[in-house]
Protein backbone atom coordinates (compact mmCIF):
# COMPACT_ATOMS: atom_id res chain seq x y z
CA UNK A 1 0.00 0.00 0.00
CA UNK A 2 1.46 3.45 -0.58
CA UNK A 3 0.70 6.26 1.99
CA UNK A 4 0.96 9.90 1.17
CA UNK A 5 4.06 11.73 2.73
CA UNK A 6 5.54 15.08 2.73
CA UNK A 7 3.65 15.61 5.79
CA UNK A 8 6.17 18.35 6.82
CA UNK A 9 4.76 20.64 4.18
CA UNK A 10 1.27 20.88 4.40
CA UNK A 11 -0.68 23.07 2.79
CA UNK A 12 -2.69 25.61 5.25
CA UNK A 13 -5.99 25.31 4.73
CA UNK A 14 -9.37 26.55 5.34
CA UNK A 15 -12.52 24.90 5.67
CA UNK A 16 -16.38 26.09 5.85
CA UNK A 17 -18.61 23.60 7.64
CA UNK A 18 -21.26 23.15 9.58
CA UNK A 19 -21.13 27.17 10.62
CA UNK A 20 -18.08 27.23 11.43
CA UNK A 21 -14.60 29.25 9.60
CA UNK A 22 -11.42 26.96 9.80
CA UNK A 23 -8.39 28.53 8.84
CA UNK A 24 -4.64 28.62 10.02
CA UNK A 25 -3.97 29.84 13.11
CA UNK A 26 -2.32 33.93 12.66
CA UNK A 27 -0.25 35.91 15.45
CA UNK A 28 -3.55 38.37 14.97
CA UNK A 29 -4.58 36.43 16.73
CA UNK A 30 -2.95 36.32 20.12
CA UNK A 31 -5.61 38.88 22.02
CA UNK A 32 -8.25 35.32 21.12
CA UNK A 33 -5.94 33.22 22.39
CA UNK A 34 -4.85 35.31 25.39
CA UNK A 35 -8.68 35.52 26.97
CA UNK A 36 -8.61 31.57 26.18
CA UNK A 37 -5.17 30.61 28.31
CA UNK A 38 -7.05 32.99 31.19
CA UNK A 39 -9.58 30.01 31.83
CA UNK A 40 -7.89 27.38 34.21
CA UNK A 41 -9.93 24.21 31.78
CA UNK A 42 -7.80 25.19 28.49
CA UNK A 43 -4.53 25.50 30.44
CA UNK A 44 -4.57 22.62 32.72
CA UNK A 45 -6.13 20.33 29.95
CA UNK A 46 -5.19 21.97 26.65
CA UNK A 47 -2.41 24.48 26.37
CA UNK A 48 1.10 22.14 27.08
CA UNK A 49 3.73 22.44 29.63
CA UNK A 50 5.53 25.42 27.73
CA UNK A 51 2.71 27.74 28.27
CA UNK A 52 2.14 26.31 31.33
CA UNK A 53 5.49 27.30 32.50
CA UNK A 54 5.39 30.97 31.16
CA UNK A 55 4.44 34.06 32.83
CA UNK A 56 0.59 34.51 32.14
CA UNK A 57 1.14 37.57 29.99
CA UNK A 58 3.34 35.24 27.84
CA UNK A 59 0.99 32.15 27.34
CA UNK A 60 -0.36 33.62 24.32
CA UNK A 61 2.29 34.33 22.25
CA UNK A 62 4.21 31.06 23.77
CA UNK A 63 1.07 29.18 22.67
CA UNK A 64 1.24 30.77 18.84
CA UNK A 65 4.83 30.60 18.61
CA UNK A 66 4.26 26.72 18.48
CA UNK A 67 0.82 26.84 15.96
CA UNK A 68 2.15 29.76 13.86
CA UNK A 69 3.36 28.68 10.84
CA UNK A 70 2.42 24.86 11.99
CA UNK A 71 1.70 23.72 8.96
CA UNK A 72 4.98 23.60 7.26
CA UNK A 73 5.93 21.33 10.26
CA UNK A 74 2.94 18.69 9.98
CA UNK A 75 0.46 20.46 12.04
CA UNK A 76 -2.74 21.44 10.87
CA UNK A 77 -3.23 24.01 12.86
CA UNK A 78 -6.47 25.77 12.32
CA UNK A 79 -8.35 28.60 14.26
CA UNK A 80 -12.51 28.12 14.58
CA UNK A 81 -13.97 30.96 13.94
CA UNK A 82 -17.47 32.32 13.56
CA UNK A 83 -17.32 33.37 9.72
CA UNK A 84 -19.43 36.62 10.20
CA UNK A 85 -16.51 38.20 12.02
CA UNK A 86 -13.42 35.49 11.76
CA UNK A 87 -13.16 36.35 15.52
CA UNK A 88 -11.22 33.19 17.11
CA UNK A 89 -13.88 30.96 19.21
CA UNK A 90 -11.99 28.13 19.60
CA UNK A 91 -8.66 25.74 18.42
CA UNK A 92 -8.64 22.34 16.20
CA UNK A 93 -4.97 20.75 15.57
CA UNK A 94 -4.42 17.79 13.86
CA UNK A 95 -0.64 16.70 14.85
CA UNK A 96 1.88 14.29 13.82
CA UNK A 97 0.46 13.93 10.77
CA UNK A 98 1.58 11.09 8.51
CA UNK A 99 4.27 10.30 11.14
CA UNK A 100 2.44 6.76 11.79
CA UNK A 101 1.64 6.12 8.17
CA UNK A 102 -2.07 7.74 7.33
CA UNK A 103 -2.53 9.25 10.71
CA UNK A 104 -2.95 12.10 13.18
CA UNK A 105 -3.66 13.33 16.44
CA UNK A 106 -6.24 16.02 17.56
CA UNK A 107 -6.49 18.48 20.11
CA UNK A 108 -8.49 21.28 20.93
CA UNK A 109 -10.30 24.45 23.30
CA UNK A 110 -12.98 26.27 23.06
CA UNK A 111 -13.31 29.53 24.76
CA UNK A 112 -15.33 30.17 27.33
CA UNK A 113 -17.66 32.75 26.00
CA UNK A 114 -18.41 30.39 22.88
CA UNK A 115 -19.19 26.78 24.99
CA UNK A 116 -22.32 25.26 25.12
CA UNK A 117 -22.94 25.13 20.53
CA UNK A 118 -20.73 22.12 20.26
CA UNK A 119 -18.04 23.97 18.36
CA UNK A 120 -15.36 21.14 18.91
CA UNK A 121 -17.82 18.15 17.47
CA UNK A 122 -18.49 20.67 14.68
CA UNK A 123 -15.29 21.39 14.12
CA UNK A 124 -13.67 18.10 14.59
CA UNK A 125 -15.74 16.45 12.30
CA UNK A 126 -15.13 19.26 10.02
CA UNK A 127 -11.36 19.13 10.02
CA UNK A 128 -11.53 15.26 10.16
CA UNK A 129 -13.97 14.75 7.15
CA UNK A 130 -11.29 17.30 5.22
CA UNK A 131 -8.31 14.66 6.41
CA UNK A 132 -9.75 11.81 5.46
CA UNK A 133 -10.45 13.17 1.54
CA UNK A 134 -7.57 11.65 -0.52
CA UNK A 135 -4.43 13.95 -1.54
CA UNK A 136 -6.30 14.34 -5.09
CA UNK A 137 -9.20 15.89 -3.58
CA UNK A 138 -7.41 18.60 -1.33
CA UNK A 139 -7.14 16.22 1.69
CA UNK A 140 -4.47 14.87 3.62
CA UNK A 141 -5.37 10.84 2.72
CA UNK A 142 -5.54 9.65 6.60
CA UNK A 143 -6.94 6.79 7.83
CA UNK A 144 -7.13 7.13 11.10
CA UNK A 145 -7.27 10.28 13.95
CA UNK A 146 -7.07 9.75 17.59
CA UNK A 147 -7.34 12.03 20.46
CA UNK A 148 -7.94 11.43 24.56
CA UNK A 149 -8.75 13.19 27.38
CA UNK A 150 -8.69 13.00 30.73
CA UNK A 151 -11.47 10.66 32.36
CA UNK A 152 -13.71 13.26 34.41
CA UNK A 153 -13.21 15.49 31.03
CA UNK A 154 -16.79 15.00 30.82
CA UNK A 155 -17.60 17.89 27.89
CA UNK A 156 -14.45 16.69 25.95
CA UNK A 157 -15.89 12.77 25.68
CA UNK A 158 -19.39 14.44 24.51
CA UNK A 159 -17.78 16.06 22.13
CA UNK A 160 -15.45 13.43 20.27
CA UNK A 161 -18.61 10.98 20.89
CA UNK A 162 -20.64 13.45 18.49
CA UNK A 163 -17.86 14.37 16.04
CA UNK A 164 -17.35 10.38 15.15
CA UNK A 165 -14.89 9.53 17.87
CA UNK A 166 -15.28 6.18 19.21
CA UNK A 167 -14.20 5.06 22.60
CA UNK A 168 -11.77 2.40 22.26
CA UNK A 169 -10.04 2.36 25.93
CA UNK A 170 -8.19 4.20 28.91
CA UNK A 171 -4.65 4.77 28.92
CA UNK A 172 -3.94 4.18 32.58
CA UNK A 173 -1.20 7.48 33.89
CA UNK A 174 -1.08 9.02 30.56
CA UNK A 175 -2.06 12.22 30.82
CA UNK A 176 0.88 14.40 33.62
CA UNK A 177 0.63 17.96 35.33
CA UNK A 178 3.24 19.93 35.97
CA UNK A 179 3.15 19.31 39.60
CA UNK A 180 3.18 15.29 38.98
CA UNK A 181 -0.38 14.27 39.15
CA UNK A 182 -0.85 11.81 36.71
CA UNK A 183 -4.58 11.19 35.28
CA UNK A 184 -5.92 7.98 33.06
CA UNK A 185 -7.10 9.39 29.70
CA UNK A 186 -9.74 8.04 27.33
CA UNK A 187 -8.56 6.91 24.05
CA UNK A 188 -10.88 7.64 20.80
CA UNK A 189 -10.86 7.64 17.57
CA UNK A 190 -12.29 7.72 14.29
CA UNK A 191 -11.01 6.05 11.09
CA UNK A 192 -12.19 6.85 7.18
CA UNK A 193 -13.91 4.08 6.95
CA UNK A 194 -16.11 4.86 10.14
CA UNK A 195 -20.12 6.51 9.83
CA UNK A 196 -19.65 10.02 9.58
CA UNK A 197 -20.81 12.23 12.64
CA UNK A 198 -24.98 12.95 13.01
CA UNK A 199 -25.89 16.34 10.95
CA UNK A 200 -25.87 18.82 13.10
CA UNK A 201 -28.35 21.36 13.14
C1 LIG B 1 -14.02 20.43 26.17
C2 LIG B 1 -14.43 21.67 25.40
C3 LIG B 1 -13.51 21.84 24.21
C4 LIG B 1 -15.88 21.47 24.91
O1 LIG B 1 -16.37 22.72 24.45
P1 LIG B 1 -17.65 22.79 23.46
O2 LIG B 1 -17.31 22.28 22.14
O3 LIG B 1 -18.18 24.17 23.55
O4 LIG B 1 -18.64 21.74 24.10
P2 LIG B 1 -20.17 21.96 24.56
O5 LIG B 1 -20.22 22.95 25.67
O6 LIG B 1 -20.99 22.24 23.35
O7 LIG B 1 -20.49 20.54 25.19
C5 LIG B 1 -20.42 19.33 24.44
C6 LIG B 1 -21.22 18.28 25.16
O8 LIG B 1 -20.61 18.03 26.44
C7 LIG B 1 -21.53 18.31 27.48
N1 LIG B 1 -20.77 18.92 28.55
C8 LIG B 1 -19.98 20.02 28.46
N2 LIG B 1 -19.40 20.25 29.64
C9 LIG B 1 -19.84 19.28 30.48
C10 LIG B 1 -19.60 18.97 31.85
N3 LIG B 1 -18.77 19.70 32.59
N4 LIG B 1 -20.21 17.88 32.38
C11 LIG B 1 -21.03 17.13 31.63
N5 LIG B 1 -21.30 17.35 30.33
C12 LIG B 1 -20.70 18.43 29.78
C13 LIG B 1 -22.56 19.23 26.87
O9 LIG B 1 -23.81 19.14 27.54
C14 LIG B 1 -22.65 18.69 25.47
O10 LIG B 1 -23.40 17.51 25.49
P3 LIG B 1 -24.34 17.09 24.23
O11 LIG B 1 -23.39 16.78 23.09
O12 LIG B 1 -25.07 15.90 24.73
O13 LIG B 1 -25.20 18.29 23.93
C15 LIG B 1 -14.38 22.95 26.30
O14 LIG B 1 -15.10 22.73 27.48
C16 LIG B 1 -12.95 23.34 26.66
O15 LIG B 1 -12.28 24.04 25.90
N6 LIG B 1 -12.45 22.88 27.82
C17 LIG B 1 -11.10 23.21 28.27
C18 LIG B 1 -10.03 22.63 27.36
C19 LIG B 1 -10.20 21.15 27.15
O16 LIG B 1 -10.61 20.41 28.03
N7 LIG B 1 -9.86 20.70 25.92
C20 LIG B 1 -9.92 19.30 25.58
C21 LIG B 1 -8.71 18.59 26.08
S1 LIG B 1 -8.83 16.85 25.70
Amino acid sequence: MAFARGADLLAPTTLRAHGLLLRPVVAADEPAVARAMADPGVLRWAAGMAVIAAPPRDRAAVWLSARVGAWSAGTAAFAVTDPADDVMIGYLGLRDVHRTPDQAVAGYWVTPSARGRQVTARALDAASAWAFEPPHAGGLGLHRIHLDHVLHNVGSCRAALRAGFAEEGVMRDSFIEPDGTRHDCHLHARLATDPPARPFA
